[in-house]
């Protein structure tokens, strides 16, 4: 399974790459959450991407491009599959993209945009608290984890995402729509887009998928 996720700040990317993952063993890869590794062990990589993410702005193509080709090649990927989650984010990232999976012999299943209302995804970051170490994604009111700062998984500290703050929020959502939505029509001219109504809860965004994609639900 080859997947690509498109969609706002929010819409529950992360949410749906898990839950592909738990039932259909694809990787989630986040774009998103590589930088904040790479942050949060003080790398060169890291300390350059902090700049534009912490002000919701994009990281430059060119690195970004660079980090995902290396990630894609690594060994493992071609067993398990792929849901890339939050690349591409531009169009040159889409064409690159094309690129890598040429050369790595990857047939991409589906782009799948996942789509719902502004003021319903300013309300899921608004309460978005996530895992410091295994990276499970809890909401304070939806899916609030059973202690208090602790996640239920692996029993590490949660934590609130530094991008998460009304500023960054507003200009992440704008950025989305300026830049990152035409890649969304680069994959409807190709026929690999696949459109999911993301506002309702994430079993039914994971069934909608299920359904469009033809897989087993068992
Ligand atoms: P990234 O980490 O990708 O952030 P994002 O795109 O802003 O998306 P989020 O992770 O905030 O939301 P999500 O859609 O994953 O939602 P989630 O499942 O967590 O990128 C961060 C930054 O890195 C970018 O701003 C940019 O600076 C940089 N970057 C990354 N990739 C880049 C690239 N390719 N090029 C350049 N720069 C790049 O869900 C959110 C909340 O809602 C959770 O609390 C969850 O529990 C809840 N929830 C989820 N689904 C539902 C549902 N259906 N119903 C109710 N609640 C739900
Ligand atoms: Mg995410």
């Amino acid at each position: 399974m080859f997947l690509i996720l498109i969609g706002p700040p929010g819409v529950g990317k992360g949410t749906l790459g898990a839950a592909l993952e738990a039932k259909y063993g694809a990787l989630p890869i986040s774009s998103g959450a590589i930088f904040r590794a790479e942050i949060e062990a003080q790398t060169d990589l890291g300390r350059m991407a902090k700049r534009y993410i912490d002000h919701g702005e994009l990281v430059p193509n060119g690195v970004t491009i660079e980090m995902m080709n290396k990630r894609l090649r690594d060994p493992s990927i071609r067993k398990s599959g792929f849901v890339l989650d939050g690349f591409p984010r531009t169009v040159r990232q889409a064409e690159a993209l094309d690129e890598m999976l040429f050369d790595l012999s990857f047939g991409l299943d589906k782009a799948i945009s996942l789509e719902a209302p502004a003021d319903l995804i300013v309300g899921r970051l608004a309460g978005r608290i996530g895992c410091t170490r295994c990276g499970e994604i809890y909401h304070s009111v939806t899916k609030p984890p059973k202690r208090d700062g602790i996640c239920d998984r692996c029993n590490s500290p949660l934590f609130i995402r530094e991008d998460d703050k009304p500023e960054s929020i507003r200009e992440r959502i704008r950025v989305f729509w300026e830049t990152t939505a035409p890649v969304i029509d680069y994959y409807s001219k190709t026929g690999s887009l696949l459109k999911v109504d993301a506002s309702h809860d994430p079993a039914s965004t994971f069934h909608q998928v299920v359904a469009g994609l033809h897989l087993e639900s068992k």
